[in-house]
């Protein structure tokens, strides 16, 4: 992992990642086993599959205080549960029209599929949000811990 990424303001975000343990946690291991860079700035939370992801988590994560909240989990026909993501999936198509009425932006928040021999995507994307998250600023609504 990189040195948490700071802006000219000193600003580093606060964000959650939650991720599947047979894919997209696999992934994040390539990554670091890989020595590919990616902030120190987020928190992974291991899941047992995406379709555990209870939306709920998600606003609680923001409420909480964070800044992003990625949810990660395997690619269609790879969930070891069989349709988790495609839970996961519809959950997360109605999660964000919640979090668009609270105001909240939608590069805050996302979805991806990151398979365990993607260490390489695991680190763009991870990069990516990051960088999105750092754009925006600190959230503005929330309670901070
Ligand atoms: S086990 Fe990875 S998404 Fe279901």
């Amino acid at each position: 992992m990189a040195p948490k990424k700071k802006d000219s303001n000193g600003f580093h975000p606060r964000i959650v990642v939650f991720a599947c343990n047979w894919c997209s946690y696999a992934g994040a291991d390539l990554a670091g086993v890989s020595r590919l860079q990616y902030p120190a700035d987020i928190r992974v939370i291991r899941t047992m599959c995406s379709g555990r992801v209870n939306p709920a988590f998600i606003l609680k994560a923001f409420k909480m205080g964070a800044d992003g909240v990625l949810w990660t989990g395997c690619h269609f026909g790879d969930c070891h549960y069989m349709f988790g993501n495609y839970r996961a999936e519809e959950n997360y198509q109605r999660l964000a029209k919640i979090l668009d009425l609270l105001g909240i932006e939608k590069e805050r928040y996302g979805l991806e599929w990151i398979s365990a021999a993607e260490g390489q995507r695991w680190s763009r994307i991870i990069n990516e949000f990051v960088e999105n998250v750092q754009k925006l600023g600190p959230k503005k609504l929330g309670v901070k811990s």
